[in-house]
């Protein structure tokens, strides 16, 4: 088959659709010819061991990659946040925001109320290096906004912050998605955080999805609430971590990932 330079564009209710999507780097085979959908508005959480290709399937849908084999189809509105903000250190916040952007009084408006949406309204003129650890990923986060993404992909976006900052954050990512209603894919390593805020939880494992489950609560989810934690044991398990108890390793509900 033909590698693909560009991602495929998509429409209709489905933001992302990959089929027998396949990826080598030299022998060791990262993707297994996955297939998957996500509906627009969906929040999909990707989870899995270190090394199993979940950053390379964000590169992949990013067109940053391109498959081996199969194809990807994404929409043209789609951006990425990352583990690290990834400001321009030389230009202020507001500029950094709106980076690449067309320069027009619309724009910065747009860029104005993105930060004011990301509670960062007073900081336009900052620089980057003035800004908190949690400040600048928050910064990133209406960078993206402010592009109005049908596809957000987040690599590990909370994985640098301080606990109680992670919170927070989850909070406001949850918040901005209900409000924008992109469909995201969330690459993260705590199942906490993925039980809190998914619509669906994928674990890539072996270059293939190992599972596959909706998470079904109602928002907001309290991360107490026994079925909540139902979820959190059987993804544990799934990923090798934890003792599971009678009844936890088995997902209240699952779906096939073809
Ligand atoms: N450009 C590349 N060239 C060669 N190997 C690569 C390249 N990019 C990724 N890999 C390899 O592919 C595998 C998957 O990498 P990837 O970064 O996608 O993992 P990951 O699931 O995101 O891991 P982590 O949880 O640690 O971030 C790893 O073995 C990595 O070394
Ligand atoms: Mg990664």
């Amino acid at each position: 088959m033909t590698a693909l330079d560009e991602p495929v564009r998509t429409g209709g209710s489905v933001a992302v659709s990959i089929t027998g999507l396949r990826k080598a780097f030299g022998e060791k085979v990262v993707l297994d010819g996955i297939d998957l959908t996500i509906r627009r508005g969906e929040f999909v959480v990707l989870l899995g061991p270190s090394g199993t290709g979940k950053t390379t399937l964000l590169r992949l849908l990013t067109g940053l990659e391109s498959p081996d084999a199969g194809q990807v189809l994404v929409p043209a509105a789609r951006t990425t946040v990352y583990q690290e903000p990834r400001l321009i250190p030389s230009k202020r916040v507001l500029a950094n925001v709106v980076v690449g952007q067309r320069r027009s009084r619309e724009t910065k408006e747009a860029g104005l109320r993105a930060l004011a949406e990301v509670h960062l309204d007073g900081k336009a003129r900052q620089w980057p290096a003035t800004l908190s650890g949690g400040e600048a990923q928050r910064a990133a986060l209406a960078r993206a906004l402010v592009r109005e993404p049908e596809l957000l992909l987040l690599d590990e976006p909370f994985a640098a912050l301080d606990a109680l900052t992670r919170l927070k954050m989850q909070d406001l990512v949850g918040d901005l998605v209900a409000r924008h209603r992109p469909a995201v894919l969330m690459v993260t390593h705590d199942v906490d955080e993925a039980v809190r805020l998914a619509d669906r939880v994928l674990i890539l494992d072996n270059g293939r999805f190992a599972v596959d489950t909706e998470i079904a609560l109602p928002h907001p989810r309290d991360r107490a609430d026994p079925a909540a934690v139902r979820y959190q044991a059987a993804f544990l398990g799934h990923l090798g971590v934890g003792r599971p108890h009678p009844g936890d390793a088995s997902l209240p509900t699952s779906r096939s990932t073809s």
